[in-house]
């Protein structure tokens, strides 16, 4: 398992730890994250990424917002005092809370992680007060600490019963074509899509992979080819240009992605190229699973295209990206570029649906 975030409880100062997978695969450096600016900038520039992951990232940011703010006017909440600074802290807490939603808007797990810690909070009450009186500033830190790890927790719960569902699905030494990184990296330690991959290599059932490299960024080269390799687990790096090819000349049991969000009716956002694996596997009869916990599911959004769509800088795509410095020319310095970092898929051409919960069919959304 990746220790890809932890909560350094310094009872002084407190720090998010993430693995910065700006730097992998080259190294394994852990950033201290102690500023909520820091915070979103690391989930931005893509040092934690990964759905369920960066809304552990939101989770814990809460909790550092809670902590920062206790620290700040802890006497305005000393016993005595009134307990009359709590709503303004909370009001301080909300607004590190809505700087980090925004961030990144596809992924729904950063809203719906925020969201949990912060209604953890405001149900809070100071022990035997009056329904009016809030808890103190300590306390809600604690509070908010509590529920960012019980995210974390189940996050690793979710991923290793995803895990088993999707390898029932797979046949002995099945070929699993995959794209992006859905792996310990993305979520709380384990995966999403590559949890199913680990848990079916765990199980005997020697399954080998082809991995997008995934443009523009190489999250399928850099960090699912690192989790694959540390793992021991057969993988083939292709360009994300060769993936029909590969179904068409090689053998490919079944494609295997993450989702950021999934809609009401089965409509699943992904990271771009998706839509078009999805396309190329119907064409070719390879079934298509997306693997994704119960927190990427927005029952909320009818149908995919109200999914908002991240776009990010287009120096992303014309730089590209090499030995992790985006400074090697992709293109002609006269260039422009759109550079979607999401396409939706449309549940129609969706298999099933793997979540912690088992395997959905396609009948079974509205
Ligand atoms: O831009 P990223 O790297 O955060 O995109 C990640 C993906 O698209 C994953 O497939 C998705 O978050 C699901 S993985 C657990």
């Amino acid at each position: 398992m990746i220790r890809t975030i932890v909560w350094s409880p310094d009872a002084a100062c407190p720090t998010i730890r993430i693995l910065d997978q700006t730097r992998l695969p080259r190294e394994e450096v852990y950033l201290d994250l102690d500023t909520i600016p820091d915070l979103c900038e690391a989930i931005l520039a893509l040092r934690i990424r990964g759905a369920p992951a960066i809304g552990i990232a939101g989770a814990y940011g809460v909790a550092l917002a809670a902590r920062l703010a206790a620290r700040e006017v802890p006497e305005r909440d000393a016993p005595g005092a009134g307990g009359g600074g709590a709503p303004d802290l909370l009001a301080r807490i909300e607004t590190d809370a809505s700087r980090l939603r925004a961030v990144r808007p596809t992924a729904v797990n950063l809203a719906w992680a925020i969201d949990r810690v912060l209604a953890r909070l405001r149900a809070s009450r100071a022990p035997g007060g009056s329904a009016a009186r809030p808890a103190p500033a300590g306390d809600l830190a604690s509070l908010a600490l509590a529920e960012a790890r019980a995210i974390h927790d189940e996050d690793l719960a979710m991923s290793r019963a995803m895990g088993a569902h999707g390898a029932a699905l797979l046949p002995h030494g099945a070929g699993i074509l995959t794209h992006c990184n859905t792996g310990g990296l993305a979520t709380g330690g384990l995966g999403t899509a590559l949890a199913v991959v680990f848990t079916a290599h765990d199980q005997g059932k020697a399954p080998r992979v082809f991995a997008d490299e995934t443009r523009p960024l190489l999250q399928g080269a850099r960090l699912t080819m690192w989790e694959l390799a540390r793992a021991g687990i057969p993988a083939t790096l292709i360009v994300d240009g060769a993936a029909a090819w590969a179904m068409k000349r090689q053998r490919i049991d079944a494609v295997l992605v993450g989702a950021d969000r999934i809609a009401a009716n089965g409509d699943a956002a992904n990271k771009i190229g998706t839509y078009g694996l999805a396309i190329a596997a119907a064409r070719h009869g390879v079934p298509f699973y997306v693997v994704a916990p119960s927190s990427t599911f927005d029952p909320a959004l009818p149908s995919g295209d109200a999914i908002p769509i991240e776009e990010r800088p287009a120096t992303e795509v014309l730089a590209g990206w090499s030995a992790g410095a985006s400074d090697a020319d992709a293109a002609p310095s006269s260039a422009g570029a759109w550079n979607p970092a999401f396409d939706v898929t449309p549940a129609e051409l969706i298999t099933g649906w793997v979540s912690e919960q088992g395997v959905r069919r396609r009948g079974d959304f509205a």
